[in-house]
């Protein structure tokens, strides 16, 4: 049995996909297919032009409080002469409540390194947001044994022990490189694996942080795999790519996610 204030959840990354037309459709279906009752929290990270708009419609909606909203990145500084930048306390007066900090596009695609997602994770943290911290391993990396060493490498550079005294809100989202994209999916005991080496870790530096904190596993989830993921004693919640871009199918996922 999980803890009851580890509320599961579900984030929706639509990553660079969408438009003005489907925000409106997919947030309009998604909130009529919702249950009175949602016990699952529920973060729509669309691409960030979309987020005030996403917001109006949710206000409009009149049920605002079932689905948070969150984005897919913000930069290390408030403000500044910063080009093309977002800053995380922008995306907090859109209404967002949470960042996604070092996904593996982001590592790979834009050569960001821990350096820099360790100062993202800070701001973000300074502004007022969860960072939901992206790790996992290439399939090079599992292949040699690596995986539990590259995951506490990752956490250990972006969330130093200072920061989870201070900050005690830390949400982890466990997304094997391998998996991301692919169709490939960790086994729910690979994932749990992993998920109880982060437990672990967090708990050797605050026991309170590590019973708190919400553990989330991401690569190919699906309607038909969600459930037994969701059965490991340490996987609280799923953060959803290609998935999550069909409201009906996200919604079977958080409808499966319920405990
Ligand atoms: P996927 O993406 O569900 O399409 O594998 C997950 C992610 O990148 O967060």
């Amino acid at each position: 049995m999980k803890p009851v204030h580890r509320k599961p959840c579900v984030i929706a990354n639509w990553k660079m996909h969408g438009s003005r037309q489907m925000l409106e459709i997919w947030l309009k279906q998604y909130v009529s297919g919702l249950p009175e009752e949602n016990p699952v929290e529920v973060v729509l990270c669309p691409p960030a032009v979309y987020l005030s708009e996403a917001r109006l419609y949710l206000n409009q909606l009149a049920k605002k409080g079932r689905i948070q909203l969150g984005a897919q990145n913000s930069y290390a500084e408030m403000t500044g002469a910063f080009t093309g930048e977002i800053s995380p306390s922008m995306i907090r007066e859109m209404g967002c409540h949470y960042v996604l900090a070092g996904h593996s596009e982001r590592r790979q695609i834009f050569s960001e390194d821990d350096t820099l997602i360790a100062r993202k994770v800070w701001a973000a943290y300074h502004a007022d947001l969860t960072p939901i911290i992206c790790v996992g391993e290439t399939t090079e990396e599992r292949n040699q044994g690596k995986t539990l060493e590259v995951i506490c490498r990752q956490l250990a550079a972006v969330l130093p022990e200072e920061q989870l005294r201070l900050d005690p809100r830390v949400m982890v989202a466990y997304e094997p490189v391998w998996a991301i994209g692919t169709g490939l999916t960790a086994t729910p005991l690979q994932a749990e694996e992993v998920h109880v080496a982060i437990r672990e870790w967090l708990a050797a530096r605050n026991r309170k942080v590590a019973n708190e904190a919400r553990l989330l596993y991401g690569g190919s989830v699906k309607p038909g795999n969600v459930k037994a993921l969701l059965m490991q004693p340490n996987i609280d919640g799923v953060l959803v790519g290609s998935a999550s871009l069909n409201a009906q199918e996200f919604l079977s996922i958080c409808m499966a996610c319920r405990q």
